[in-house]
């Protein structure tokens, strides 16, 4: 299970040469993205959300990953939603190193690559207009034991259980086995390119395989540890041969951890992929076991929870030229969202209110619904991930601004999964 990070799920695209006035206009006007030519409706960009609604089988993983109609009807809700760039859950590279059951998988080595779902997941996004983005990863080391007990990772250094959940100890990738995984990732990209997709996100934050720390050339100097991200999109490159495919990366402003990657590496990773033509930088922070989502990482994060990373998001966007950056964590309200396109902002949960980014651009709303949990991203993560699975079966959503749906909410869980929600509560 990914433990981390509180609902939402808002972004913007930014833009920081506009005034406060025109803000609230700007976030509805198209972007055009520099590398790729593609233009997106609006600036509201659905971040990715690990659906896990595929199929899962523990002991077979030729039955893992498949799109099943629950993906389809999600992407379908979200489409409605007037989004200008969704970007899917991460889906994964290799069918036995997961983020959680359920990923969706893209693997060669299965007997499929469900080339007909990705159609139909892509239709369905794209059905109002938004562009489709895949996500595509490789956990790395954070990948729970149960699924995988021999995991490949830059070190052998082994992930601290985190969320109740165990991390087995990892065995170095040789060289040969990073270029196999670069080929992995290309080969993913070209299947989503097939299917329909826009572009891909690369998933190099929150402490996944892409977030590097090794020692021979693709460790030590930051250059190096870049090298396996610049890799693969040299290979996607290779692999798509269409300049309009869309190439994004989602990066950590920082992992917040000792000896983690920081913020001034953050930039000069982002200039390398500003020079590999990476349309947008989605910015993040944090891994599993350092949740980033608040003032403290002052001074490139606002003092709410809302809009953490748009002052991050505003110095990255002062050292490109060319590369949109887009502020990701804890947006609530339309004005914060607005004010993010210059500054700072707030959003709301998409997987409480699909619907909400319409709802916002005809002003009909102002706000994202609130909710009645105790201070705790874990909760957040896992309500959200019930709501995406009730949109996902064409459910009701559960209100969690209804104190007696979260007080029962958090007495399921402590049935489920007792450790995790006694960590969740009392960290
Ligand atoms: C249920 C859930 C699943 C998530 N899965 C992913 C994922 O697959 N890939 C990713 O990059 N981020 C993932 N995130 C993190 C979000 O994309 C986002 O960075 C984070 O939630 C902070 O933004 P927010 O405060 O608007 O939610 C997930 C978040 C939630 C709540």
């Amino acid at each position: 299970m990914q433990p981390f990070h509180p609902y939402a799920q808002y972004s913007f695209v930014q833009q920081p040469e506009q005034t406060t006035a025109s803000t609230y206009m700007v976030s509805m006007q198209p972007v055009t993205f520099p590398f790729s030519g593609r233009t997106a409706k609006n600036r509201f960009l659905k971040s990715a959300m690990s659906e896990r609604l595929a199929t899962f089988s523990p002991f077979d993983p030729s039955g893992r990953g498949q799109p099943t109609e629950e993906l389809v009807r999600l992407y379908e809700t979200w489409a409605k939603g007037d989004i200008g760039i969704i970007v899917t859950g991460n889906i994964q590279i290799k069918k036995d190193h997961l983020e959680a059951t359920g990923n969706t998988i893209i693997d060669r080595d299965l007997p499929s690559v469900y080339l007909q779902e990705w159609i139909e997941v892509a239709r369905a996004a794209k059905s109002q207009g938004s562009l489709i983005i895949g996500q595509l990863n490789h956990p790395g080391r954070q990948v729970s034991i149960n699924i995988q007990p021999y995991p490949e990772a830059p070190s052998d250094v082994e992930q601290p259980s985190t969320g109740g959940v165990l991390f087995g100890r990892p065995t170095p990738l040789t060289k040969d086995g990073i270029k196999d995984i670069v080929n992995r990732f290309a080969y993913a990209a070209s299947v989503l390119h097939r299917a329909g997709f826009d572009g891909v996100q690369l998933h190099a934050a929150h402490g996944y395989l892409l977030t590097n720390m090794r020692t021979d050339e693709y460790g030590g100097s930051l250059v190096n540890r870049a090298q396996i991200l610049l890799e693969i999109i040299a290979a996607i490159r290779q692999a798509v041969q269409s300049p309009s495919f869309i190439i994004s990366v989602k990066l950590n402003s920082q992992d917040s951890v000792p000896e983690g990657f920081c913020i001034e590496e953050s930039i000069m990773v982002a200039k390398l992929l500003e020079i590999a033509g990476v349309d947008f930088i989605e910015v993040s922070g944090g891994v599993y076991e350092q949740i980033t989502r608040s003032s403290r990482d002052k001074p490139y994060t606002v003092e709410t929870r809302e809009g953490y990373f748009v002052g991050y998001a505003e110095l990255l966007k002062s050292h490109l030229n060319l590369s949109k950056v887009v502020a990701t964590g804890g947006f609530q309200t339309s004005q914060g969202m607005a004010d993010a396109v210059l500054a700072r902002d707030r959003g709301q949960p998409l997987t409480a209110e699909p619907l909400l980014v319409r709802d916002i651009l005809r002003g009909e709303k102002k706000k994202a619904k609130g909710d009645k949990f105790p201070e705790s991203p874990m909760l957040r993560f896992v309500a959200s991930a019930e709501q995406i699975a009730e949109i996902g079966n064409g459910q009701d959503i559960t209100d969690f601004d209804n104190a007696f749906h979260v007080a029962r909410f958090i007495a399921k869980m402590q049935k489920e999964i007792p450790a995790a929600i006694s960590e969740a509560l009392f960290s």
